[in-house]
């Protein structure tokens, strides 16, 4: 029988890491809310111009291909959104294995797919934010598809234990613009302005630090959660715990900044 170390530090990672989880699945079903209310009920409506309420150049008329594209990226992230925290419940995976199966297939699949429509409404419709923005967000989508390439090639090879941490590095990435939204709406709600960037551009010195702590900082977070698991030092955990803490007193503030002032008024 394994004897465990540090039973109330161990307690404590995990408890920090659920924690977070609760925390995050809450805010990710406000946004999948905002997103179904804004994107796909003006869509059934045919009321394409209110697709505009974010920003003016969602919906342009007579770009079929554009508009079909950032249709189809928006619809994805009302599906990915809804699906990937079931994909991580294990009482989800070990009651509905059928489920966790194809749920699985199409969350990969549309990892994928939102990268790509992501990247074409960067690079080629053209966004806000400039040269500068398609750059950071380039990273969250190079991140994404490398971590949905190693979560489905050890699923394929049976290699469980290697495919959960990849999971969990997905999910993050996948977390990325819905962090972004977060953790910018706590900046400006802290500040009462803008500050650090230019409103009108969408550009400057935060918003790129910001985007390399939603899209990157992340990743190196969960190798931390996987080390702090394993770690026999007691030092370790407390030091994860305390951190996940912080960020998740954090997380529910810009989660609340976020829904009353991005999603709730655009509904
Ligand atoms: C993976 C999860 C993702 C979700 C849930 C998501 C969600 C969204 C949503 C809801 C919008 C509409 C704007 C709003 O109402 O807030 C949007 C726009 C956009 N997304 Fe994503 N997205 C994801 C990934 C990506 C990736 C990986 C890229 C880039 C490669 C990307 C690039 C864009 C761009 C360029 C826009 C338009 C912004 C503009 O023109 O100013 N997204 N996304």
């Amino acid at each position: 029988m394994k004897v465990q170390n540090h039973p109330a530090a161990t307690k404590a990672v995990d408890l920090a890491a659920r924690s977070w989880f609760i925390v995050a699945v809450i805010g990710q079903m406000i946004f999948a809310c905002y997103v179904l209310m804004l994107y796909w009920k003006s869509a059934a409506l045919g009321d394409f111009e209110k697709w505009n309420a974010a920003s003016s150049h969602f919906y342009v008329k007579g770009d079929l291909l554009g508009n079909t594209i950032f249709g189809l990226h928006v619809a994805l992230a009302a599906i990915i959104t809804i699906l990937a925290p079931m994909q991580l419940i294990p009482q989800v995976r070990s009651y509905a294995p059928g489920f966790h199966r194809i749920s699985g297939r199409i969350y990969i699949f549309s990892a994928f797919l939102i990268s790509l429509a992501g990247l074409y409404l960067s690079w080629i419709k053209g966004s806000v934010g400039g040269l500068e923005g398609s750059v950071v967000i380039t990273m969250n989508a190079v991140i994404i598809m490398i971590c949905a390439f190693f979560a489905v090639k050890n699923a394929i090879r049976r290699n469980i234990a290697s495919h959960n941490q990849w999971a969990v590095h997905l999910f993050l990435a996948m977390s990325g613009v819905w962090l972004f939204r977060v953790f910018l709406m706590l900046w400006i709600m802290a500040w009462q302005a803008p500050v650090g960037f230019d409103p009108e551009t969408f550009t400057g010195p935060f918003l790129n630090f910001l985007g390399f702590m939603v899209y990157v900082f992340p990743q190196a977070i969960v190798a931390f959660y996987f080390l702090a698991k394993k770690s026999e030092v007691a030092s370790t955990k407390w030091a994860f715990s305390g951190l996940i803490f912080l960020i998740t007193m954090g997380t529910a503030q810009g989660i609340v900044a976020a829904t009353m002032g991005l999603w709730v008024p655009r509904m």
